[in-house]
């Protein structure tokens, strides 16, 4: 192993070693400090957080979401951004005085649509300490309720169409909002995950549609918003499920522009958008469905992006592929056309797993975050963990034998895998893969399960998700995994965040989380002294009391990361 701070290694920090802690440890050297919890008021006519109640509707709506996920860092007129996703919720600390934590009044489901979407802040730094300014012009929420134009192939279409929208033109709101993406022009993208579990249907007689069925679709969502608007009631609005499970594009320095949503990025519970601008000029976005037994997808826009130039519509328009694996470390990118599937374009966007079902794409071990290196054309996807490969596909999903990406059949642990498109080109159709890590317990196992040779006792982890890379060509990796810290997981203490050298394949434990939360979601500063990151659903199982301590109640919170000697931490 290379010595910490060695000119051999480019990971220059001691390892933090894996703990069960309730607080955030980071190595030596380094400090870091809240920057935005959930229930933060944005605006000074906003009441305080109340811990005792959680909020209401109208305080919610003025403050910081829940759950905050993935995020990106905006700079322009001397003016700091941050926008953040605001995947779910926390019902036991969002619904406190509520039997199960459910919503059960028409104020706490408005509570709770508020608590969803994305918050948009401004911060600032002000003795040595990052928070959010209120009352800036940019602090804006972006919630369930929040009007957003439905643009590319699927707008306008039938299955599009609903009482309140009848042109399928608009949608309502945005939630279940996981990793982002951030493109060249300024944007912002949120992607919809898990956006199938807020709807319901209270009726015997119900019969659930197949294209429902492949999206998780239930009867019986967990969130009761049905129950004060009935757009969640699939009986009364059967299409409005279509209008989920997008990339929504955001301009966070324009407060009065509206989201709009891009179905040419495909309907899927789409993790992250990562954006990259292939050499001969065309968008390129990388985008994962993280679902056991779904797939990778690749977006190529029609236009070329043109520095300075009018870049704003780029994502409406282009080509959808989706990744084949090969065992022999090459693979391809099948494109997802009339042609290829049979069906139209805006079939394409709505029934996007439908579409690469028919093309035979590989089913993949739950793509979660997906990286390009910024240097060379190299991309790295999280493929978190899947218990069941091999076992039995998910509703009319495809078969899933393990494969050589995805070697094996219960995979608790996770991979990363990373490709290389040929000729150094995001557009080419034929690209080189290998593993970059496959995760597990070299304490436990000494057989596929110990994880690959990168991997030892002291930098172990599960699990991987958020991916991230930084100026340096570093990959900063986040997990949401297996927290007890026993049997298979023993030793590897609370999810944590590790940093990876894609030259060695060098992994080295950064940071570890408060207990019961995942780490998500990465952004930096202009001047890179700062890295931002979310802790997420600490105490989701009422085992937390970070980050204020005490008997207080606890709450997913954006963290700042800076070195005590103000130096570039990425
Ligand atoms: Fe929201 Fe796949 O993580
Ligand atoms: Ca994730
Ligand atoms: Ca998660
Ligand atoms: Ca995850």
């Amino acid at each position: 192993a290379l010595a910490a701070g060695s000119s051999e290694s480019r990971l220059a920090f001691d390892m933090v070693k894996a703990n069960s802690l309730d607080t955030i440890t980071v190595p030596t050297g380094y400090k870091w400090d809240l920057v935005a919890s959930w229930g933060d008021p944005l605006f000074s006519n906003a009441p305080a957080f109340n811990g005792m109640t959680g909020g209401s509707g109208a305080s919610q709506e003025l403050a910081f979401g829940d759950h905050n996920d993935g995020m990106a860092f905006f700079a322009k007129n001397g003016k700091q951004v941050l926008a953040v996703n605001n995947e779910y919720t926390n019902e036991f600390t969002l619904h406190p005085n509520r039997d199960g934590g459910m919503p059960t009044t028409a104020d706490d489901v408005r509570k709770n649509k508020a608590a969803h979407g994305v918050s948009i802040v401004e911060i600032d730094q002000r003795g040595g300490k990052w928070g959010i300014v209120q009352d800036s012009p940019y602090n804006r929420r972006i919630t369930a309720d929040t009007e957003m134009d439905i643009t590319g192939p699927a707008r306008g279409h039938k299955w599009m169409q609903t009482s309140e929208d009848p042109k399928g033109l608009v949608a309502k709101g945005t939630w279940n909002n996981c990793g982002n993406g951030q493109t060249p022009w300024g944007t912002y993208l949120t992607c919809e995950e898990n956006f199938n579990g807020y709807f319901t249907a209270n009726d015997k007689n119900y019969v659930m549609p197949d294209a429902f069925k492949r999206y998780g679709i239930s009867t019986e969502g967990r969130y009761n918003w049905a129950m004060a608007d009935s757009r969640f009631d699939l009986v009364k609005e059967p299409n409005e499920p279509n209008r989920f499970g997008y990339v929504v594009e955001i301009d966070p320095m324009d407060p009065t522009s509206r989201p709009k949503k891009r179905t040419a990025l495909g309907r899927f519970k789409h993790e992250n958008a990562e954006v990259t601008i292939a050499s001969n000029g065309h968008v390129v976005v990388y985008l994962g469905d993280d679902e056991r037994g779904e797939f990778l997808y690749r977006f190529v826009s029609k236009h070329k992006y043109l520095a300075g130039g009018n870049n704003l519509d780029l994502l409406e328009e282009g080509t959808l592929y989706v990744a084949k694996f090969h065992d022999n470390n090459r693979g391809e990118w099948l494109p997802l056309t009339p042609k290829t599937t049979g069906m139209t374009d805006a079939e394409i966007a709505i029934h996007t797993r439908m579409a690469a079902s028919k093309v035979g794409a590989t089913t993949m071990d739950r793509p979660e975050w997906v990286a390009a290196h910024p240097h060379k054309a190299e991309v790295y996807c999280s493929l978190t963990n899947n218990k069941n490969r091999g076992v039995k596909p998910n509703a009319g999903g495809d078969a899933t034998p393990a494969s050589g990406v995805n070697p094996r059949v219960k995979n608790n642990f996770g991979q990363i895998v990373r490709w290389m498109p040929m000729s150094g080109d995001h557009t080419h159709t034929e690209f080189k893969w290998d593993l970059f890590v496959l995760a597990g317990n070299p304490a436990v196992y000494d057989d596929a399960y110990a994880g690959s040779s990168n991997l030892n006792q002291d930098n172990m982890f599960n699990s991987p998700d958020g991916l991230k890379f930084d100026s340096k060509g570093l990959l900063w990796i986040q997990t949401d995994g297996n927290y007890s810290n026993e049997k298979e997981f023993k030793g590897q203490g609370n999810n944590q965040m590790l940093v990876g050298d894609p030259e060695t394949g060098e992994i080295r434990r950064f940071l570890v989380g408060p207990k019961e939360c995942e780490i998500t979601g990465a952004a930096w500063n202009a001047s890179r002294t700062t890295m931002f990151i979310s802790v997420q659903h600490p105490g989701e199982k009422g085992n937390s009391h970070w980050p204020n301590g005490g008997m207080t109640v606890p709450r997913s919170s954006v963290i700042a990361i800076s070195r005590e000697d103000g130096a570039v931490i990425g």
